[in-house]
């Protein structure tokens, strides 16, 4: 029974494409785990939906993941962590549901006398979890909501002219001040690094996926729940929105983690 269930695949979910760079660094931790990936494309963006309809959308996310025999869930999206993890927790109490948070606490190691500057959604950074999280590890942190900004990712433009100046005007009022690391608090930003880093070069850029896929792991060690050595493991791509986002969820998979 137990073997079985070992042999399960992991729910990971996001909004859209963003999560799927936490499931490329899954793949790299957990490389005999089999995954179930599935984008909301249909609903996206949550960022800028309120906490309740967050909610309703992760809970029917997570139901066709469980539907699908999943021994875990991941939510690969900071919002959705936000907004429902602990209520699904609640709901869900046999099963592991592992999330993640905007990377504040690794960035406020490298805070000095500059500024961090902490990236993520409307909602992440209205919600009461940013708040808590923004008590403990917020000296010298300038929360910038950045409306808008996932969409790139969700076209597949991870480089363009329009971005560079989304993030030109994004970053203007800090020209001039030394930054000391940005927070990329939104799993889509972590496919905008390259431009997003042209602006602060040799600056760190953090996100919580690996320690988020690290948690994932430990999770599964605790309750015996790790996928044996023989099993190969594998990926399945799903989205609301049809076959074009599994696609761009394919391309964006398979690029490197730069
Ligand atoms: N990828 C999601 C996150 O990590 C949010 C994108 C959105 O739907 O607004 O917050």
């Amino acid at each position: 029974m137990n073997d079985l269930l070992c042999r399960a695949p992991i729910g990971m979910f996001d909004s859209g494409v963003g999560g799927i760079s936490v499931l490329r660094e899954a793949v790299r931790q957990l490389p005999h785990e089999r995954f179930i990936f599935f984008g909301d494309t249909k609903n996206a963006p949550y960022g800028t939906k309120t906490r309740e309809e967050v909610l309703a959308l992760s809970r029917a996310v997570v139901e066709t993941l469980l539907q699908k025999g999943c021994k875990a869930i991941v939510i690969a999206c900071n919002t959705a962590t936000s907004a429902a993890a602990a209520a699904l927790r609640a709901e869900y109490e046999d099963i592991p549901i592992i999330a993640m948070e905007p990377a504040l606490k690794p960035a406020s190691l490298l805070h000095r006398d500059g500024v961090v500057l902490a990236l993520a959604t409307p909602g992440t950074i209205a919600g009461e979890k940013y708040a808590h999280l923004y008590a403990l590890y917020g000296d010298g942190v300038a929360s910038l909501p950045c409306g808008g900004l996932m969409e790139f990712a969700e076209r597949g433009e991870l480089d363009s002219p329009a971005l560079r100046a989304y993030l030109s005007d994004l970053f203007r009022p800090y020209a001039g001040q030394k930054v000391e690391a940005v927070v990329l608090g939104c799993t889509h930003y972590v496919f905008l690094k390259r431009a997003i880093g042209r602006f602060f070069p040799g600056t760190p850029l953090i996100d919580g996926n690996e320690g988020t896929v690290r948690q994932l792991g430990r999770r599964l060690a605790e309750k015996n729940l790790l996928a044996p050595e023989d099993q190969a493991g594998d990926v399945t791509l799903l989205s609301s929105g049809g076959e074009e986002p599994v696609r761009l969820m394919e391309r964006l998979l398979a690029l490197p983690n730069e």
